[in-house]
């Protein structure tokens, strides 16, 4: 894959969003700049991945994934994208029309080998799943990486730390980032969202990541 995560390149690709979807005017976290809120990078994904399986873990409300679906929209992706939640939110601004959403736990290791092919077929993992302790997050990376998985994995915050949200995990996800080795990884919280942003890749050679 090639992906260009420059803040020109994301800028410049995403300034139109509000415009041709006023429907996510409404939603607060939208409108936060690139670097504080990471959905425009998620549409910058979705705009330059084309043909593509992205799988979500963490739907909440909808509004990453639909994010992602901006370029099938705008831009005819044609990416399939499939989103995993274990509850269900309310979706007020945004419908998952064309996007896979889906109940379940493919942090379960029974029904995670159930979805193999799909998760190991994907060409992006996108993790952003609660409670953000670093523990969940490490487990499927090592699972992706024990099956040779060839595809990129976005983490979401990547930099909080022990205590967030009141948990009483002795991890976090600062520990889980800073267990991937260096030549796995790429920090993109310049230009995703505050919590931290991050890229692991187990063949990062084989892809071409431009970044600032
Ligand atoms: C921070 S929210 C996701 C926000 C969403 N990605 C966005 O940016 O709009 C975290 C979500 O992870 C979900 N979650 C927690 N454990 C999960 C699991 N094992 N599999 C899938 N989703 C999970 C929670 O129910 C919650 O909706």
């Amino acid at each position: 894959m090639h992906l260009n995560f420059t803040k020109s390149y994301i800028e410049n690709n995403t300034w139109d969003v509000l415009k041709k979807e006023p429907n996510l005017c409404n939603i607060n976290d939208i409108t936060q700049p690139i670097g504080q809120e990471h959905y425009m990078f998620l549409a910058s994904l979705g705009i330059q991945l084309k043909n593509k399986t992205i799988v979500e873990l963490g739907t909440h409300k909808g509004v990453s994934a639909y994010v992602l679906s901006y370029g099938n929209r705008h831009h005819n992706s044609q990416n399939r994208i499939v989103t995993y939640d274990i509850s269900k939110f309310d979706m007020p601004f945004i419908d998952l029309y064309n996007i896979e959403y889906k109940l379940s736990n493919l942090f379960d290791k029974d029904i995670r080998e159930k979805n193999r092919n799909l998760l190991l077929n994907s060409d992006v993992i996108f993790i952003d799943i609660d409670p953000h302790e670093g523990i969940l997050e490490y487990e499927m990376y090592k699972w992706l990486k024990d099956n040779n998985y060839k595809g990129i994995i976005i983490y979401d915050d990547i930099k909080l730390n022990r205590g967030h949200m009141g948990s009483q995990a002795e991890s976090s996800m600062i520990e889980f980032w800073m267990k991937i080795p260096e030549s796995e990884k790429i920090d993109l919280t310049n230009v995703g969202h505050w919590s931290g942003t991050g890229l692991v890749c187990f063949n990062l050679s084989d892809h071409i990541i431009v970044t600032n």
